[in-house]
């Protein structure tokens, strides 16, 4: 399974508001269906990596609405049948469990959600279609106000078929290796919860990012992580993907967004298979 890191974002599919720029998006899709792998799009309706054409202006509320409406018609319809998977609304809960204060929020008002998945629904009726956010993964208040936002979207018939849990993540998530299990419990508890919904769980993003200098002992740590999560995805029933937010840490967002971090992937900055990897070999081979 392939997700495209940012082709497929906004503010690179829309160089101005008449223009569309697919290029990188159709090569990553035509790479996918020559290696027999599934897309995962990502992502649709976002609050980050907007162009300035669009935040910079004041829209009426019809006009972001028809601006996002023809955004999500064209982009899904475009890949319809070839992108199995769409994160149709990334981030929209803020870490206190409101909902974020967003353009699309302000604009449009909290149904801009619900518009999002009815659109995506209708340019491909066959994509499963996801509500992905970070920090969600465990139970706690952010998982809560995830659960709350898909069952009331469930309720009023909006077509959401599952949840992502993006899983970007430190040492810490796990702060003590007793803890380990405790999380896999609570994990496992959330996709639970999500499974009684009827909504499937992909783990959408995972990195687990180290402090420098890195020690084998944090390397050992990282791969019980990696582990875990695997662990907790295989025995759920509705968790149905694990993906991992790149492959080698020489290719990775986290020393840039989390500086003086990274080594957050399962291969080294040489391609070199790290006791991350082995962590998920194992858990396969395990199952
Ligand atoms: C990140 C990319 O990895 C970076 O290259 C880009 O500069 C910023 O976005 N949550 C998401 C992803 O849903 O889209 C983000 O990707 C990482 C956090």
């Amino acid at each position: 399974m392939l997700t495209p890191e940012n082709a497929m974002k906004f503010e690179p599919l829309r160089p101005s508001r008449e223009r569309y720029d697919f290029d990188h998006a159709d090569a990553l899709v035509d790479f996918a269906e020559k290696h027999a792998m599934q897309v995962r799009g990502h992502t649709l309706v976002w609050h980050q990596q907007l162009p300035s054409w669009l935040t910079e202006r004041d829209w009426t509320r019809d006009e972001l609405i028809e601006i996002l409406r023809e955004h999500i018609t064209t982009v899904v319809g475009r890949y319809r049948g070839r992108v199995a998977a769409w994160d149709v609304v990334n981030e929209a809960v803020a870490d206190d469990g409101s909902l974020r204060d967003t353009i699309w929020r302000q604009v449009i008002g909290p149904e801009y959600i619900d518009m999002a998945f009815r659109w995506a629904h209708e340019a491909d009726p066959d994509a499963l279609l996801f509500y992905n956010d970070y920090g969600g993964e465990v139970l706690g208040p952010k998982s809560d106000a995830i659960y709350a936002l898909v069952r009331d979207l469930l309720q009023r018939d909006v077509p959401i078929h599952g949840v992502g849990l993006q899983t970007h993540v430190s040492l810490d998530w796990f702060p003590e290796p007793q803890d380990i299990a405790a999380n896999v419990d609570s994990l496992s508890a959330n996709m639970d919860r999500l499974s009684a919904l009827g909504l499937v769980v992909h783990i959408t993003e995972t990195d687990v990012r180290i402090e420098r200098p890195i020690t084998e002992d944090e390397l050992a740590k990282q791969a019980r992580i990696y582990g875990a999560a695997l662990e907790a995805c295989l025995s759920a029933q509705n968790c149905k993907a694990l993906v991992l937010w790149g492959f080698t840490d020489r290719h990775s967002w986290i020393p840039y967004a989390f500086p003086g971090t990274g080594a957050a992937l399962v291969f080294d900055d040489a391609y070199r298979p790290k006791p991350a990897y082995h962590s998920l070999i194992d858990g396969f081979a395990g199952h």
